[in-house]
This record gives structure tokens, C-alpha cells and sequence, in this order.
């Protein structure tokens, strides 16, 4: 049994590592540490003596981090005695949506990898956003758009969040076909939202007029669309004056049922941010001049939240 309760997390990082190289994935490594019940308050790194031993703690946040950071998910550890337990990483498959270079019903389709990720139950995006809702003050807002809406989750926290729900006015769009049928399934009994299988690019062609909140979560990005002149296009054409817009980008990677923080960037095998950083900052700066108050938020998704100035 790999006793690691002593090592600070540089050696426990260089042992697991070299043990992992030799694992395929799936397979699983344990290895002993200090049980983190043992104290309350403590901070990690914190050296405490267990039956004369000098031993090392650390929280379930830094072993789920690390888990993360050497490609392997966290499974529930076991109990060794009361003062240690048995940590268990089982190493990832590369199995991942982003790996695609499929068309888009194969990219984001119902059959896709990526419909059965369900963001909505992932506290590191839902909680962001759940508060951009309410920075933005949802129920203030009639007319809501939704761009990229692949099979709705963002509504279906709309229509739990919004108290007057029924009076809203909810138009989402998606270029893929089998995405938005999924959609008008989950919401076939709400006359109030309409789901358009449409192009983004001809979103002009569409005449539906301005909206007093625009969505677009994990889309903006996409290589098909020209990021900078479609924003501008959008603010100018589609968003009311006393509007709001909530933008979002994954600083993430969904691999093999876990979603791995970090943005990754073509040619690079780490996570890089230098595009989502640069979009991030352009929507900023763009929406301010254009008299938005700008807020920026997010863990593993990152939220631009705008809201008019002229509305005070
Ligand atoms: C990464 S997914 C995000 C979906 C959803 N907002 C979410 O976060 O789960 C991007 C979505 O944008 C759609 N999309 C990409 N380019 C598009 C375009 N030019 N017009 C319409 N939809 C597009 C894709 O079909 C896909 O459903």
C-alpha cells in the first residue's frame, strides 16, 4: 500500500505522476493519506502529530484538484482507521466531445458526446450562473434570446427562476436540427418559447427584432462564426438600449464524464487561456463603450454579464 500521509504535494505529485504513466486508463491507484474529518479549520500542509508521527493534512478540495491535474477522476475514498484513509484515482480516457472533428448533428447532436453533458448539474457553472440571472434581474427582462441553445438547459433554469415565467417571451436558436427537436420536446407544453433551427450567422434574416436579455453560453467561440463583428452585430441589431446580455465561455474540458478546469487551446496539451482571456476582455471592453455595465465571473465557466447604464 502507497503510504503518501508524510510527502508534501510536490512528492506526492512526482510519485503519482511516475505511477500513472504506467497505468492504462480506467485503472485505478490508491494510495494512504490523512483522513481530512480529522480536524476542522485546518489549512493544507498544516503538520499535525498522529501517534507521534508528524503527518501532513490536506482537504478533499486539493485531492479533487489533484485529480484533476493528473487526468484521473476522484472515486470515494475507504476508510483505513479513524486518523487515515485510502485515496483512489481511477485514470481517465481521452474520451472526450472536443476530440471531434465531426459535422454539427455528430458534434452536438442528441447521439453527440456532448448531449450527455448536463451543465446544469455542475455547481461550478450553475451557481455563476444562477447569479448572472440575477445580476441582470431576469424577471425585469420580456423578451429573452438565446443563442446556441442546443437542448435548452439554460431555459429550464429560466423558466425555475423567473416568477412571472409565463409572461416571458423566449426565443432560442440552434443550427443543429436533432438538438433543437430535444428542446422543443422538454418545453412542447410552454407556448411562451419559441426554438428555431437557424443559423447564427443570418441571425438578421431572421427579423425577430430586439430583446431585452441575450444568452450564449459556449458559443460565441465556435470557429464558424466571426467573434468580434457578431457580438457587434448582435449589441447593435438585437439587444434593446435597457438590455442585458450574459455571455459565457468554457474554462473547461469535459473528458470522460468529468468536467477538468481549464480552457484548452488547439496545440497546446495544457490548458491555455490566451483566447478566452482576449474574448472575454473584447466582449468588456466593447459592451462598456456601448454604455453596459460590465461584470466579469466564473469558475469553469466564465460569465460577462452587462446591464444598461441607462436603466438607474
Ligand atoms: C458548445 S455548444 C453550447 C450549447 C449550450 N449553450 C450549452 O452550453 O450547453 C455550442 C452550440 O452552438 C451551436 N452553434 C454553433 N455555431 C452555430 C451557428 N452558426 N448557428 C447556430 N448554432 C450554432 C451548436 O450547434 C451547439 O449546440
Amino acid at each position: 500500500m502507497m503510504k503518501l500521509h508524510t510527502l508534501h504535494l510536490f512528492e506526492i505529485i512526482e510519485t503519482l505522476t511516475k505511477v500513472l504513466n504506467c497505468k492504462k486508463p480506467k485503472e485505478i491507484i490508491e494510495f494512504v493519506v490523512v483522513n481530512p474529518d480529522i480536524t476542522t479549520s485546518t489549512y493544507n500542509g498544516t503538520h499535525i502529530k498522529i501517534a507521534d508521527e508528524d503527518v501532513i493534512y490536506r482537504g478533499y478540495k486539493s485531492w479533487i484538484d489533484l485529480a484533476h491535474a493528473l487526468g484521473c477522476r476522484m472515486l470515494t475514498p475507504k476508510p483505513v482507521d479513524e486518523n487515515f484513509i485510502l485515496m483512489r484515482y481511477e485514470k481517465l480516457t481521452q474520451d472526450s466531445f472536443h476530440a471531434s472533428n465531426a459535422d454539427k448533428e455528430d458534434k452536438y447532436g442528441t447521439e453527440s458526446i456532448f448531449s450527455q453533458i448536463y451543465k446544469n448539474e455542475e455547481a461550478g457553472f450553475l451557481h455563476y450562473f444562477t447569479q448572472a440571472l440575477q445580476n441582470v434581474k431576469l424577471s425585469s427582462h420580456r423578451r429573452i434570446l438565446n443563442l446556441g441553445i442546443n437542448s435548452g438547459d439554460e431555459f429550464e433554469i429560466i423558466k425555475e427562476m423567473a416568477k412571472n415565467f409565463s409572461e416571458l417571451e423566449l426565443v432560442g436558436i440552434d443550427y443543429c436540427a436533432s438538438a433543437i427537436e430535444a428542446a422543443k420536446e422538454k418545453f412542447e407544453k410552454d407556448d411562451n418559447i419559441e426554438l428555431l433551427c437557424a443559423d447564427i450567422n443570418h441571425l438578421k434574416e431572421l427579423n425577430l427584432g430586439e430583446f431585452d436579455l441575450i444568452i450564449s453560453i459556449g458559443t460565441l467561440q465556435s470557429s464558424n462564426l466571426e467573434y468580434n463583428k457578431l457580438l457587434m452585430s448582435i449589441v447593435q441589431n438585437q439587444l434593446s438600449k435597457r438590455g442585458a446580455m450574459i455571455l459565457a465561455w468554457p474554462n473547461c474540458r469535459w473528458i470522460d464524464g468529468e468536467m477538468i478546469y481549464g480552457a484548452k487551446m488547439k496545440n497546446y496539451n495544457f490548458s491555455e487561456m490566451s483566447n478566452l482571456y482576449k474574448d472575454v476582455n473584447f466582449a468588456k471592453k466593447y459592451l462598456q463603450q456601448k454604455k453596459f455595465r460590465v461584470t466579469i465571473t466564473g469558475k469553469d465557466y466564465i460569465f460577462v454579464t452587462a446591464t444598461s447604464i441607462l436603466k438607474d
